[in-house]
C-alpha cells in the first residue's frame, strides 16, 4: 500500500485544489513521548509497531503560512531564510505536497516559524507535519476532522499524528495494513502540577535522524524484540499513573521507557549513541536527587537534550540544580 493510496481513500478519489481562502495559516505544538514509537510495521505509511503516548508543548512548535503562487516550483523559507529546492529538507516536503496534487495543479510559497532548535530531538518534525497539514486543510477548505489530519500527518513523519491536540494524546498503532485504525486521540486528562523543562545540552542537528536510527534499531538490535512487551507494560502503568495523579509511577515509568530505547539503540550494530558526556553527567545528577527525595525523572528522544519532568511545587529546587534549564507551559499556558 502507497501513502497517495491512503490520501485517495481519505478524499474519495477527489483531492480538493480550489484554494478557499488567500492564505492557508496554523500552529501545531510539539509532542514529547512519555512512551515511545521506535519501530515500524510498515516504513512507508509510517505505521508503528506499539502505541505510543505523549504531552503537547503547547507554546513550542511550528507556524506554517502557505500561499499559493504562479511559479512551478515551491519556495520554502524558515525562520525568514529561504531554503535551497535541493535541501533534503524541501525535498522532503514537496514529497509530501506531491501525494495532494497528483496533476501538479498547484505550487506555493511555505512561510514555517518554528520555535525549537530543528531536527536536535525536540520533535521539530511532529509539529512541523502538523502544522503543514492544517495549513493545507485550512488553505483548501478540506474541513477534514483531527482524526483524519492525524493519519495524514502520519505520512509525513508518525510522531505528527499526536500533534494536533493540547494535554496527553495516545497514538493507537492499529493492525489494519491500511492503517486506516493507527490515529491520534487526546485523553480527558488534565494536571496541571505537571511540569517540563527542557535542557538543551547540544542543539545542533542530529547525526543520524530518527527515522533512519529506527530502522536501523529494529534490524540490527539483539534487544529490540523485547521492546514492544515492554512498551505494553509501560503504556499501561502510564495511563494508571495519569489516572489517579501518582508522580513517581508516572515519571519513573517514563524514563525507564526512553532509558530501554535507548538501551536497544545502543546494542544495534553499528551501535547509535545519541548521549553526551554532558547528558550522562545530568542524568547522574537526576539520580543522586532522587536519592536525596527530590522527585524529578528525565525522558529522551533521539538527541543528547534531556526533557525533565517535575511537580510545579518542585520547581525552585529543580531550577536552582539546573540554572539552564527552560521551564515549559503544559497545562498552564
Ligand atoms: C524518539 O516521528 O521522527 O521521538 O516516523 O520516521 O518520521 P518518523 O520518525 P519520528 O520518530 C520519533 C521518535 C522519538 C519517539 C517518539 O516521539 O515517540
Amino acid at each position: 500500500m502507497k501513502k497517495s493510496d491512503v490520501v485517495n481513500t481519505i478524499f474519495h478519489n477527489d483531492i480538493p485544489h480550489i484554494p478557499q481562502r488567500e492564505k492557508g495559516l496554523a500552529f501545531a505544538p510539539t509532542n514529547i513521548a512519555l512512551c515511545k514509537y521506535w519501530g515500524k510495521r510498515d516504513t512507508e505509511l509510517h505505521l508503528p509497531v506499539t502505541s505510543s503516548l505523549s504531552i503537547a508543548l503547547p507554546d513550542k512548535g511550528t507556524m506554517t503560512t502557505l500561499r499559493l503562487h504562479d511559479q512551478p516550483i515551491d519556495h520554502v523559507v524558515v525562520n525568514d531564510q529561504a531554503l535551497s529546492p535541493e535541501s533534503a529538507f524541501v525535498k522532503r516536503l514537496v514529497e509530501f505536497l506531491d501525494l495532494f496534487r497528483p496533476e501538479k495543479k498547484w505550487y506555493v510559497q511555505i512561510d514555517i516559524h518554528i520555535n525549537i532548535p530543528i531536527a536536535a530531538g525536540l520533535a521539530s518534525s511532529a509539529s512541523g507535519f502538523a502544522s503543514l497539514v492544517l495549513a493545507l486543510n485550512n488553505l483548501f477548505g478540506w474541513e477534514l476532522s483531527h482524526h483524519y489530519l492525524s493519519i495524514l500527518a502520519r505520512l509525513g513523519s508518525g510522531s505528527a499524528a499526536r500533534s494536533f491536540w493540547l494535554g496527553f494524546v495516545e497514538w493507537h498503532a492499529g493492525v489494519q495494513p491500511d492503517g486506516m485504525d493507527s490515529y491520534a486521540e487526546p485523553l480527558d486528562i488534565e494536571w496541571p502540577q505537571l511540569c517540563v523543562g527542557l535542557l538543551t545540552i547540544d542543539a545542533s542537528e542530529k547525526i543520524i535522524s530518527s527515522r533512519e536510527a529506527m530502522q536501523h534499531t529494529v534490524n540490527s538490535s539483539v534487544l529490540y524484540g523485547n521492546w514492544p512487551k515492554k512498551v505494553i507494560q509501560d503504556l499501561a502503568i502510564i495511563k494508571q499513573a495519569l489516572k489517579v495523579k501518582n508522580f513517581p509511577l508516572l515519571g519513573g515509568t517514563a524514563e525507564s521507557n526512553a532509558l530501554t530505547m535507548h538501551a536497544t539503540m545502543l546494542s544495534s550494530w553499528p551501535p547509535i549513541c545519541y548521549f553526551l558526556p554532558e547528558t550522562i553527567a545530568a542524568m547522574h545528577r537526576i539520580w543522586a536527587l532522587r536519592r536525596d527525595k527530590l522527585e524529578l525523572y528525565f525522558t529522551e528522544d533521539a538527541g543528547p537534550n534531556l526533557k525533565l519532568l517535575f511537580l510545579k511545587e518542585d520547581f525552585d529546587h529543580v531550577s536552582a540544580q539546573f540554572p539552564r534549564m527552560e521551564k515549559v507551559s503544559v497545562f498552564d499556558s
